[in-house]
């Protein structure tokens, strides 16, 4: 028997090296199939461009080593094919094989079995293509029979994804290509609304953080942030229990924090400009109405809102908390509002009582001092909800009522600034965590958030949402969003909401349903010339000091800018 391996050995010494390479350790010669960048992986034996290219796969690949997901590339006679690795399957020229599988301990049924009779078929969805004039573009057509099959290589990755550069920023890796890097498209990023989705614990604070981070060093916008959880301004502990850094520290020049917790926020070290504090009668029944959901109110209660305020005035909500029997007495006798409806109005609107954020006094305008930090200073600033944060309500009624205003004021200076376009206010991005509570389809064309994420760009404001449950966002406003950058999903109805509406979705599913449980995200849309499977980049030490080391240079070569601005006479003010 023994013999008999040998002689085999000898009469077809290399091709059985080949498909044996994991097992035999004959480390002698580097296979140069193998080695040789980029790898091989195979030839087009069929598809079309709506289902996407089969390929079968070469002998010497292994099934194992392929994960959907990865980046490959077809090597055309004019273009090459951009794709993206979205099934994989087992096949055999002969049905019997499966009723008689050949013994695979033996070498050498394995090398004339493996790759011929029994072989690996890979299924790739053609996303983009480039021609020889080097552009890319969409996928009209497909290669020809038999055309060769590669991974990708760097040049590939840098050819459709462009180099890091003043407007791209680099957000990681594709799939198992760690030595390149995908750029995000900065400037596309910010001029239509983002979503960040996936499962509790994937990634999500730490990618946008990430991605905060490019917008924010590359000037792309100026970022109102609502930070739920105290992710995003100062320092944070991870699951492991390290601490990372939140933006200020990142940007000590570019990013302001403020607190409606100042509590919360001095326990935590973290320094903040201002506290917010929002009058009672600064609230509208407007504000009220879109709490309607988290509040449990009735549409009755909602009326009766209005009815308070035009007869009592802007002093409204502190009147009907203080219940005097008279003034209930009044409403209940002069409008149609009943007792049980203001009573119950009343038990929901107690809570204003203990947030400690909201005055019976008058208090200086934070929405005045936001706007100057976003539009004069050109800061992002990040609002820390302290404990707060783990009241929606309390969450809900305070993005609501800062960003509806924000929001009046840009479009005044929009509107302004058609006629005299220095006045135009910087893009701004406003970032809000449980975005389907804000954009649910009960709700999302009377709030805020519904309205910016529908006007588009039109106004320069346009909203980042970061949520773990995308079905809850409401269908249109879900097509508003430009680039969706999507970790693990498990739920059908959330990776459906998030394919809807995206090119070639189907052959995603199986890909966004098989991601990593953490730090990995599929970015599609229009910040990325294809969808693409990425390895995030690690928010670490390494990137913090790149992120220094390009703040450094910033200032030195703006510090130039300003000479010369100064020097040339111009009406720049400083
Ligand atoms: N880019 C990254 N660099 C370093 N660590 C990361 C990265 N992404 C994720 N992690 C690790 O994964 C953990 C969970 O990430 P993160 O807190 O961002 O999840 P999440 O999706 O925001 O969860 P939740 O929905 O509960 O807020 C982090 O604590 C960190 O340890
Ligand atoms: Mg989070």
């Amino acid at each position: 028997m023994n013999n008999k391996k040998e002689n085999m050995a000898e009469w077809f010494p290399q091709s059985a090296n080949k498909q044996n390479s994991p097992k035999t350790k004959t480390s002698t010669s580097s296979n140069p199939v193998v080695s040789a960048p980029p790898t091989r992986l195979g030839v087009v034996v069929g598809g079309s461009l709506s289902k996407g290219l089969v390929v079968k796969l070469e002998s010497a690949q292994s099934v194992e080593n392929l994960a959907v997901g990865r980046y490959v590339v077809v090597h055309g006679a004019e273009k090459r094919f951009f794709c993206m690795l979205t099934d994989i399957e087992l096949n055999t020229t002969t049905p019997n094989i499966q009723n008689d599988p050949p013994n695979m301990q033996d070498d050498f049924l394995r090398a004339v079995y493996s790759g011929t009779i029994a072989y690996g078929t890979l299924y790739v969805a053609p996303m983009l293509s480039i021609d020889v004039d080097g552009a890319p573009k969409p996928v009209k057509t497909i290669p020809n029979h038999f055309t060769e099959v590669y991974n990708a290589s760097e040049q590939d990755v840098n050819d459709v994804f462009g180099q890091e550069d003043e407007r791209h920023f680099n957000i990681g890796a594709p799939l198992e290509l760690e030595q390149t890097q995908i750029n995000l498209d900065l400037k596309r990023l910010v001029e239509r609304s983002v979503g960040v989705f996936g499962k509790s614990g994937t990634g999500k604070s730490f990618l946008t953080r990430i991605l905060l981070s490019g917008v924010i060093a590359r000037q792309a916008a100026v970022n109102l942030i609502f930070d739920m959880h105290n992710d995003y301004g100062w320092q944070v502990t991870s699951e492991n229990g390290h601490s990372v850094k939140g933006l200020r520290q990142l940007f000590p020049d570019k990013v302001t924090i403020i607190t409606l917790d100042e509590e919360s926020s001095r326990r935590r070290d973290a320094p903040y400009d201002f506290s917010v504090k929002i009058a009672y009668a600064d609230i509208t029944p407007e504000d009220i109405a879109m709490l309607k959901g988290t509040m449990n109110l009735t549409d009755a209660m909602i009326d009766a809102c209005y009815t308070l305020q035009k007869r009592w005035g802007d002093n409204w909500i502190a009147r009907l908390l203080d219940g005097r029997v008279d003034d209930i007495d009044e409403i209940t006798e002069h409008t149609n509002v009943m007792a049980g409806t203001l009573a119950g109005l009343q038990r929901r609107l107690e809570r204003f009582e203990r947030w400690g954020f909201l005055s019976r006094e008058p208090v200086t305008d934070s929405v005045e001092k936001i706007i100057h930090f976003l539009t004069q200073q050109e800061r992002s600033v990040v609002l820390e909800f302290g404990r707060y944060g783990n009241a929606l309500d309390a969450y809900m009624l305070v993005a609501n009522y800062l960003s509806r205003r924000i929001h009046a004021e840009y479009v005044q200076r929009v509107e302004k600034s058609l006629g005299d376009s220095s006045l135009e206010p910087p893009q701004l991005m406003i970032v809000i965590e449980e975005a389907h509570k804000f954009l649910d389809p009960m709700v999302a064309d009377q709030t805020i958030f519904g309205i910016i994420a529908r006007e588009l760009r039109k106004y320069k404001v346009t909203l980042l949402v970061v949520d773990q449950r995308p079905s809850g966002i409401d269908e249109e406003v879900m097509s508003q969003i430009g680039t969706r950058v999507t970790a693990l999903l498990d739920n059908e109805r959330d990776i459906s909401a998030v394919l809807n509406g995206i090119n070639g979705a189907s052959s995603l599913r199986e890909v966004l349903a098989r991601l990593d449980t953490k730090q990995q995200a599929i970015i599609m849309g229009h910040a990325v010339p294809m969808p693409v499977v990425i390895k995030n980049r690690a928010y670490d030490e390494v990137f913090y000091s790149t992120i220094a080391i390009e703040r450094n240079r910033n200032v030195r070569e703006g510090g130039e800018d300003m000479r010369n601005t100064l020097g040339s006479g111009g009406k720049k003010r400083v």
